[in-house]
């Protein structure tokens, strides 16, 4: 078990209501850590007397998922599998439930399951009686590497993804590796697309180690890149390695029925990025090549799926000067001799040129 601690400063985010100790909080990464979910509850939400277990239908229905045990009189609220479930009018629903389950203030939600569960659940808490604790039982690789971590929460709106949410810290986050035993296949490449960025996040070493030291280090790296920036006002904007692309495929894949996992979309957007930064001489050769392999090393596609071939730069390029980084411009995370960093007002013809090289790699 790895117990990586997350150091938040003060801040002028307040911690919940009822909670002890200071605002940052621990993630314990290893085979069995949720078993530690009562003792996490009886320490930083000592006053809690109930909890609400918020998860998805599909965790609802694993086999392990019965032993989640809060140590606290609890109910379960359970959402339907999926990104769909990440909607305002399930926080509303959820919060009625709390209410009509006796939910106080300085009582506990618990999020098991994925990314959609903790943003969701943690956005709940988050509105809930205007704060209320919460902790995490991540159960998707994604979650255990990122979706977990840093106190994002929030919800979709039609009109796009994540446009409404909180920053709001949780009081734990338990990655129990045995609960990957029943995840499927697919959504082990999306957690893998995101260690392959970490990799080039500071985290050469990542494709050597286990599984757990993996989560651990990405946990670590993710817990850096949050406490030198909560809010999203710099450096946190780097985790998006790799994303611009990825959104804009990810986009495609959804108006054209194309199933295309995120971290599937980001692998694509770190060769993508490679070989665009490698385009304004930011890196050589060897460092698109290394892109290459890592991408290759956690199993995933260094080439778009067939279905994807033939895209249309504009359409592309549309939704990539939309990306929540651009000012109005093309604005991309690229490696660079100084490491990975964001780089402004990117030519379009380089954007669309890159484009075409990954394409073509993509056909050979
Ligand atoms: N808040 C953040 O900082 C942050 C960061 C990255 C991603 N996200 C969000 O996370 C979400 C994606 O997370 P995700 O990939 O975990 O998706 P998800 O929560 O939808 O989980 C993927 C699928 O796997 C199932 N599942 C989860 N754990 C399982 C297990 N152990 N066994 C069997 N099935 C299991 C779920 O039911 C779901 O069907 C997106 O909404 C994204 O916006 C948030
Ligand atoms: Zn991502």
């Amino acid at each position: 078990m790895i117990t990586v601690p997350v150091v938040l400063g003060a801040g002028d985010t307040v911690g919940a209501a009822g909670t002890a100790g200071a605002r940052g909080y621990d993630v314990v990464v290893g085979e069995g850590a949720s078993v530690g979910l009562a003792s996490l509850i009886a320490r930083r939400v000592p006053r809690a007397r109930r909890a609400a277990l918020v998860t998805d239908a599909t965790v609802a229905a694993a086999s392990w998922f019965a032993d989640m045990d809060p140590g606290l009189p609890f109910d379960v609220h359970t959402v339907e599998a999926g990104e769909r479930a990440k909607a305002l009018a399930n926080v509303e629903l959820l919060c009625r439930e709390f209410a009509l389950s006796g939910l106080a203030r300085s009582d506990v939600v618990v999020a098991v399951g994925g990314g959609v569960v903790s943003d969701l659940a943690g956005f709940a808490a988050a509105v809930y009686h205007r704060g209320s604790a919460y902790c995490t039982v991540a159960t998707s690789l994604l979650s255990q590497v990122d979706a977990a971590i840093g106190g994002k929460t929030g919800v979709n709106l039609p009109e796009g993804k994540n446009l409404v949410g909180a920053f709001w810290q949780p009081v734990g986050v338990l990655c129990d590796t045995a609960l990957l035993d029943t995840l499927p296949v697919r959504e082990w490449a999306s957690g893998r697309g995101e260690m392959a960025k970490y990799t080039f996040l500071g985290e050469p070493e990542l494709p050597e180690l286990s599984l757990e030291a993996q989560i651990a280090r990405c946990v670590a790296r993710k817990a850096m890149v949050v406490a030198a920036d909560e809010r999203e006002a710099g450096s946190r904007v780097l985790l998006n390695y790799g994303h611009t692309l990825a959104h804009a495929l990810e986009a495609v894949a959804l108006r054209s029925g194309v199933d295309l996992r995120h971290g599937e979309a980001v692998a694509l957007g770190l060769v993508y990025a490679a070989g665009l930064a490698r385009r304004l001489g930011r890196i050589g050769d060897d460092r698109v090549a290394l892109h290459r392999e890592v991408v290759k090393r956690f199993g995933l596609s260094d080439r778009l799926p067939p279905e994807l071939e033939g895209l249309d730069p504009e359409e592309i390029l549309s939704y990539m000067r939309r990306d929540k980084k651009a000012a109005h411009d093309l604005t991309f995370v690229l490696d660079g001799p100084r490491g990975v960093e964001l780089v402004h007002g990117v030519a379009s013809k380089d954007a669309v040129d890159a484009l075409e090289e990954l394409e073509e790699l993509s056909c050979t």
